[in-house]
């Protein structure tokens, strides 16, 4: 097939290309710069040059592929539409990414929350994550009546090497990062949130899967595990230099400095159930977080 990524160039969408293309599948891939355009051309990629503001040359490219996966914002509201638009009544694939950060609570590191959601479980978003829940139903809603096959896939914290041009994650490399300006392993208040967590691989592994099993409507948590903050700072502490040494940062302090997306990213509980996943048969089989952070050596 022949699949339209957005967000090619990502972390996400370099892996998932990488990943369908050792399947057997043609990528094209939205790109910003003629610079990263090239590069993606060494990758086997044909590159579309334009962004999420180009509505005309996103719709003229999903219509030329037989689906669309879009990788490069779980948060840019109005972009879908324009997805669903071009592939009204084709019956090909639209694959919205997310993240399960639409479950968090305002635990501010307190406690560890009883609660594992699954893609059945009933709940209210904090207002800061309402508009990725708006997102997730429009596509859901949309598939059946317009005739698209729509799926959501949210997943957890993700770590481990990325396929693409972008390596790297977001959240490990920053709280590594922010440890190293403190001097130890940090977490915030008294650090027992849970956040679950999977590995791109096996991220990946599930958008080919979706691709060719899941149905309409569908959406799927990514996740192979969880662990407290605390944790992770005590494996970041044993790993990565700090000679076992950890840090409780206050929550204010944390707040101060990332606002809501760090409250309700690193202080919050988003403990989720790949239970889909694993009803379509995704077996995860890549390193555990903490395994994969006995070798991990930021920006290689
Ligand atoms: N990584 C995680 O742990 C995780 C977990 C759950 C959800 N998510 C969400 O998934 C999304 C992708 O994450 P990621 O880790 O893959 O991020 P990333 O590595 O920063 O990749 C983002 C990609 O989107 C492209 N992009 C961004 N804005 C664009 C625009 N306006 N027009 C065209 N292209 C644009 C970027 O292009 P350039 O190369 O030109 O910058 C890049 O290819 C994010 O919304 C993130 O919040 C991430």
């Amino acid at each position: 097939m022949k699949i339209f990524i957005t967000g090619a160039t990502g972390y996400i969408g370099g892996s998932v290309a990488e990943r369908l293309l050792r399947a057997g599948h043609s990528i094209t891939g939205l790109v910003r710069t003629e610079e990263k355009a090239s590069q993606l051309k060494q990758l086997g990629i044909e590159p579309v040059l334009g962004s999420l503001s180009d509505h005309d040359i996103l719709t003229t490219a999903s219509q030329q592929a037989d689906g669309v996966i879009h990788t490069a914002s779980a948060d840019h509201e109005g972009i879908l539409e324009v997805f669903i638009a071009a592939l009204a009544k084709s019956g090909k694939f639209l694959i919205h990414t997310s993240g399960s950060g639409i479950v968090n609570d305002q635990a501010d590191g307190e406690y560890a929350s009883p609660t594992r959601f699954n893609e059945d479980t009933c709940f209210e978003a904090v207002p800061f994550r309402q508009p990725r829940v708006r997102m997730h139903r429009l596509v859901r809603e949309a598939g059946i009546p317009q005739g698209i096959r729509t799926i959501v896939i949210a997943p957890s914290m993700i770590y481990g090497r990325g396929r693409g041009l972008h390596k790297e994650s977001e959240q490990l490399p920053q709280l590594i990062a922010f440890s190293r300006q403190v001097g130890a392993a940090a977490y915030f208040g008294k650090g027992l949130n849970r956040y679950s967590n999977v590995h791109i691989a096996d991220l990946a592994d599930l958008y080919l899967l979706a691709i060719e099993k899941a149905p309409s409507g569908s959406l799927f948590y990514a996740e192979n595990g969880d662990a407290s903050f605390k944790e992770i700072a005590e494996l970041i502490a044993s790993t990565q230099g700090f000679g076992g040494k950890t840090v409780s940062i206050p929550i204010e302090a944390l707040i101060a400095q990332a606002g809501d997306l760090g409250r309700y990213g690193a202080a919050a509980n988003s403990i989720v159930e790949a239970a889909n996943a694993r009803r379509l048969g995704w077996s995860p089989k890549a390193e555990p977080l903490a395994r994969f952070l006995e070798s991990y050596v930021p920006g290689q």
